[in-house]
């Protein structure tokens, strides 16, 4: 089922199957989200279950607002000044309340939480509805690419799940994951939200997590964001039999599949159309895409995270 907002009926009725306990994709302006009610963990594992999805790889809290999100977080005040930087794709790991209204699946069973207040007209309509937070994972199968349209989470789940259809999301790259520790912030996943956009609001640095420390964010292990198709990276042109990933000026005449994240070299640009880009190269069914440099500038940094875990080996 896949529903547009513009029937009005349809945000009800998603808000009556998320609060009877069942689950239903929605737009976030990162990428779209696989929705249950937080508090509900028969609801939270049946995302673990749709999705194939490892038990110790916990999942986003979405609020409608900084009250919501202050029912299942301890906010100290740098975590607060943080927050004026929401609605928005920053995620922030925090204290989880005692008695928040989150399952310990949800955490994983761990005694942080991750919050974010989506900057996306719907989700927020969809969240005060409900009133309730809901858990939300990218809605696609464990492992593969994040879906930034409607008809990526048709695909992916095979038509069972209901999918409130906004469009293409904006920013097309997950939200950024930043640990308040006291008074230190550490950045657990790159993402829409530049670092030095975080860094000015808060007022002090964010730290990069140790190279090969232990895995603080499931998400940051080194095969996570996979598309079927091996990759070849930092490619200066394309090899006889690859599709193209190009970024900035693509190799004239090419005759094989060829997309161009950012004709203007825009990382913006390029982050949004990562996903989608990868996923029609894959679809034309080549053993190997091969992806142009990105000068890891700005949001040039979250996508060669993603690339290079897509391009890890699995
Ligand atoms: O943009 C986004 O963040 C999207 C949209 C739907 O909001 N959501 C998303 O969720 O990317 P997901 O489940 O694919 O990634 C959540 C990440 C995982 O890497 C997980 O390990 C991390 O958040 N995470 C969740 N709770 C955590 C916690 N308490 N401590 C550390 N990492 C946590
Ligand atoms: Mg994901």
């Amino acid at each position: 089922m896949q529903k547009l907002p513009s029937d009005p009926g349809t945000l009800a009725e998603f808000a009556v199957i998320l609060r009877a306990g069942g689950l239903a994709a929605f737009p976030t302006e990162t990428v779209y989200g696989l929705g249950a009610d937080a508090s509900n963990s028969e609801a939270v594992l049946g995302i673990y279950e749709a999705k194939g999805r490892p038990r110790f790889n916990p999942l986003i809290v979405h609020c409608a607002d900084l009250g919501m999100a202050e029912t299942v977080a301890e906010f100290s005040p740098l975590a607060r000044r943080l927050a004026g930087l929401w609605p928005g794709p920053l995620t922030l790991v925090l204290p989880k309340r005692p008695n928040a209204p989150v399952s310990d699946i949800v955490t994983a069973g761990l005694d942080t939480v991750a919050v974010r207040v989506p900057d996306h007209r719907l989700a927020l309509a969809l969240i005060g509805l409900v009133g309730r937070p809901l858990a939300a994972p990218s809605a696609n199968p464990s492992g593969r690419l994040s879906p930034t349209t409607a008809g990526q989470v048709v695909a992916g789940f095979g038509g069972r799940i209901a999918v409130l259809d906004g469009g293409p999301c904006e920013a097309g790259l997950e939200s950024t994951i930043v640990r308040v520790d006291g008074d230190r912030l550490v950045q657990l996943r790159a993402g829409a939200l530049a670092r030095a956009d975080i860094e000015a609001c808060a007022g002090v640095s964010v730290e990069l997590p140790p190279p090969s420390g232990a895995i603080i964010a499931p998400g940051m292990m080194r095969s996570h964001y996979a598309p079927r198709a091996s990759l070849r990276l930092e490619a200066e042109a394309p090899r006889r039999g690859e599709a193209f990933l190009a970024f900035g000026a693509a190799p004239p005449g090419w005759p094989g599949p060829l997309r161009n994240l950012s004709p203007a070299g825009d990382a913006r640009e390029a982050a949004r159309n990562l996903f989608s880009m990868l996923h029609e190269l894959d679809a034309s069914g080549v053993d190997t895409i091969a992806v142009a440099p990105i000068p890891p500038v700005g949001l040039g940094e979250a996508i060669n995270d993603r690339l290079a875990r897509a391009a890890a080996p699995r």
